[in-house]
């Protein structure tokens, strides 16, 4: 049997060339390696408020995203975590294992508590304990391997201490998983600052570029990405800016560091501009007229998402099954 994979992302608007290039196109490279579960974490989004209509919307958009990015249906399960009741029993088992000290710790929490206070807006529980329910997200397939961007690796050392726990607690119950970053694109970050992740969150208007975004935004967003003061290329020791347009532009293509640098070395920050804009247009583009097809056809999407919750709902029960009996949780 072949290693299993465990990933999902949030339905909390449009992903971003981060989303696809740490997480997104890694699964689409690998997922025939392996038995892959992708999920879509309605239940991650509600930590804070989602209109609901748009919520479930959203759900079908990202979908269609995963498989018009290339995830295969027939081989790779796509579903919603809400299909699946599972992942919250598991997580309210996980949240009695978990001290409160490892969630305070949690430096994407920290930062989004600072962002809401700053905004005067009051903090949902869910917000802080949902690292605990990204661990039970995993550990309730039993997933191998967990192929994320960077900014989840401390989230994942968290899944992995409940793991320990719970298997010190209980007895061995649940596979300790594995993260896996991609080589290229593992932290993408703003256009409009080099120093910060690319995020959802973030609110400037030239910040990332969509998967859904047009040739001429995508031309206009990459012309103005904050470079440096530099001319040109400097291969040995490029600014922040650059060195993210090239890290852009090599995860798409594919090229070697030497092929990277016998091409970059030295060029314009134009031509630069333009290569990397060539490169998303011709890279989104059958993504984007996929994802059309897709949106015009939702029972074909719906039937997807059934299919797959149906076929990996008995691997969930029987985690459950097999953690309450663990814990002495009552099933007559
Ligand atoms: P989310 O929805 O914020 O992001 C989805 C994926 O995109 C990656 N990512 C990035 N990669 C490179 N550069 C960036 N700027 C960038 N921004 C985001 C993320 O690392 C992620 O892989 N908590 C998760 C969702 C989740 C999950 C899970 C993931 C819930 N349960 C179980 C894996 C396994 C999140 O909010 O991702």
């Amino acid at each position: 049997m072949k290693p299993r994979i465990f990933s999902g992302m949030q339905p909390s608007g449009g992903l971003h060339i981060g989303n696809y290039l740490g997480a997104l196109r890694n699964w689409t490279q690998i997922q025939y390696d392996y038995e892959p579960i992708f999920c879509i974490v309605d239940q991650h989004a509600i930590t804070v408020y989602q209109d609901p209509q748009e919520l479930r919307e959203r759900c079908e958009q990202l979908a269609a995203l995963y498989v018009a990015a290339g995830i295969d249906p027939e081989h790779a399960a796509v579903f919603v975590q809400s299909q699946i009741p599972g992942h919250v029993e598991l997580a309210w088992i996980f949240t009695c294992a978990t001290p409160y000290g490892w969630l305070g710790r949690m430096t994407q929490f920290k930062t989004k508590m600072q962002q809401a206070e700053s905004s005067q807006e009051s903090i949902g529980t869910g917000l802080f304990v949902y690292p605990v329910l990204m661990a039970a997200d995993i550990l309730l397939y039993q997933a191998n391997i967990v192929p994320v961007g960077d900014d989840q690796s401390q989230h994942m050392e968290l899944t992995r201490n409940i793991a320990h726990r719970f298997n010190a607690l209980y007895g061995k119950t649940f596979v300790v998983p594995e993260t896996r970053l991609p080589t290229v694109g593992a932290r993408i970050m703003g256009l409009d600052d080099p120093t910060q992740k690319m995020s959802k969150s973030a609110a400037g208007p030239n910040h990332a570029v969509s998967l859904l975004d047009p040739p001429a935004r995508i031309k206009k967003l990459i012309g103005r990405a904050v470079t440096d003061s530099q001319p040109a290329v400097r291969w040995e020791r490029p600014g922040a800016g650059v060195k993210n347009l090239l890290t852009i532009f090599q995860s798409l293509s594919g090229w070697s560091e030497r092929q990277m640098e016998s091409h970059f070395a030295g060029m314009r920050y134009g031509d630069l501009k333009r290569n990397v804009t060539e490169m998303l247009v011709s890279s989104l583009d059958p993504i984007q007229a996929k994802y059309a097809d897709l949106m015009a056809n939702r029972d074909h999407l719906r039937r997807i998402l059934r299919g797959s919750a149906e076929r990996i709902a008995p691997i969930a029960e029987a985690t459950v099954r097999l953690a309450k009996e663990r814990t002495g949780l009552y099933s007559a």
